[in-house]
């Protein structure tokens, strides 16, 4: 949907001849450091091409209307400046509610309410950030309607909180960060500790990054999800009484080996494992992108994906088809979950000439064993939310 669509989509839902102001934020793929944001560690993400459009006006009452072109049957949502609370009945309108709620608990000054129309061109339950990208795209919108100055980082923390304190998904701030600081052809460093970052420039000559989508939808994201935070947590408790880390990030390959022994739960030590060497394959990962490694780049991948199934526990049959598929097909320098996992999508590094026999031949693999079929994007690594 282009600027001109959504204008006219807002004219048709609000029934007004006012042109609307738009917007669009990303959603993310993360390359590799997966599950190491709330544990300290670093990931490596980039924003997509598919993303949330938004068209906008401020109102001059106190009233707020969201309309989403993804869910007509919800229809318009009305609610106002002062009734901002989490209401089940409000389905996916409480994104746009809980960053609008945080940006007036933060001190913002939101005068008037709004009437926004938005458009996602994410597929849904892919794991590629939907939610994330919509709180950025309303913490866009106010920035603009309203005049605001809001920090980039500060507006990322606060999508952030709208996620664990509003939705109750205790998730870490890389999604927000992919998509609130995302640039054309580059990936981003990111340390989840101390927030620096540092962009790495993503163009591989002669190759396409898939983003493979295992059409299984996430359903039990949630509370797997919180569960392996609980488990981290338990790890890095029981670490502590042996060394003074402050987060499984802090420690390297040799010192997880030399403490382990202290995680009373087999389970726990796993989990840790996972975050402790997947912290270190980002930052391996990044130095072999400097040194223009694809190869020691894809393996890295692949050793991420393995990780994640066997210690981890988050891939599950979907994704394994398709990671393991693609581990297959000629040329094909690495493939991994990318995102929470438990279904979502997958990526590949595919050579710019193999797309076609690669997309058949994974499909076909994936169809034998799972019974449906696999969707399949290029990647187009884009800018983050912004102005239209
Ligand atoms: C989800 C969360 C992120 C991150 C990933 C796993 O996308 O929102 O914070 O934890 O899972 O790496």
């Amino acid at each position: 949907m282009d600027s001109v669509q959504l204008t006219k989509t807002f004219q048709d839902v609000f029934q007004t001849t006012d042109k609307p102001t738009t917007f669009f934020a990303p959603g993310r793929i993360n390359l590799i450091g997966e599950h190491t944001d709330y544990n300290g560690g670093h990931v490596f993400p980039a924003s997509i091409s598919f993303g949330t459009y938004a068209a906008a006006r401020r109102r001059n009452d106190q009233t707020l209307r969201f309309y989403s072109v993804n869910f007509p049957e919800t229809g318009i949502i009305e609610t106002q400046l002062k009734q901002l609370n989490y209401q089940e009945k409000d389905q996916w309108a409480n994104y746009p509610k809980g960053m609008i709620n945080y940006l007036l608990k933060d001190g913002h000054n939101l005068p008037s309410g709004a009437d926004i129309v938005f458009f996602g061109d994410i597929p849904n339950g892919a794991g590629l950030s939907s939610s994330a990208s919509i709180e950025m795209v309303t913490g866009v919108v106010a920035e603009s309607l309203y005049d605001l100055s809001i920090d980039r980082i500060k507006m990322i923390q606060l999508g952030q909180k709208v996620e664990n304190e509003y939705i109750g998904v205790n998730s870490g701030i890389m999604d927000q960060f992919a998509i609130g600081m995302g640039k054309k052809d580059h990936a981003i460093l990111l340390d989840c500790q101390t927030l620096e970052y540092a962009y790495a420039p993503f163009k591989l000559e002669g190759y396409v990054v898939m983003i493979i989508n295992t059409n299984k939808r996430r359903e039990l994201a949630g509370s797997k999800y919180n569960e392996r935070r609980t488990e981290c947590e338990r790890a890095l408790a029981d670490l502590q009484k042996a060394t003074p880390i402050e987060s499984l990030g802090d420690l390297t390959e040799e010192q997880f080996e030399a403490n382990k022994h202290v995680i009373q739960k087999r389970i726990d030590r796993k989990r840790a494992r996972h975050a402790v060497y997947e912290n270190q394959r980002t930052l391996k990962a990044l130095q072999s992108l400097k040194a223009n490694d694809l190869e020691q780049f894809g393996k890295l991948m692949n050793q991420s994906h393995i990780s994640l199934r066997q210690d981890y526990e988050v891939t599950g049959k979907e994704l394994d088809a398709l990671v393991e598929a693609a581990w297959e097909q000629p040329g094909v320098l690495g493939a991994r979950m990318t995102g929470a996992g438990f279904g979502g999508c997958a990526i590949a590094i595919v050579p710019e000439e193999n797309v076609d026999s690669f997309t058949e031949n994974v499909n076909k693999l994936y169809r034998e064993q799972v019974g449906y079929d696999a969707t399949f994007y290029p990647a187009a690594i884009s800018d983050g939310a912004r102005k239209l």
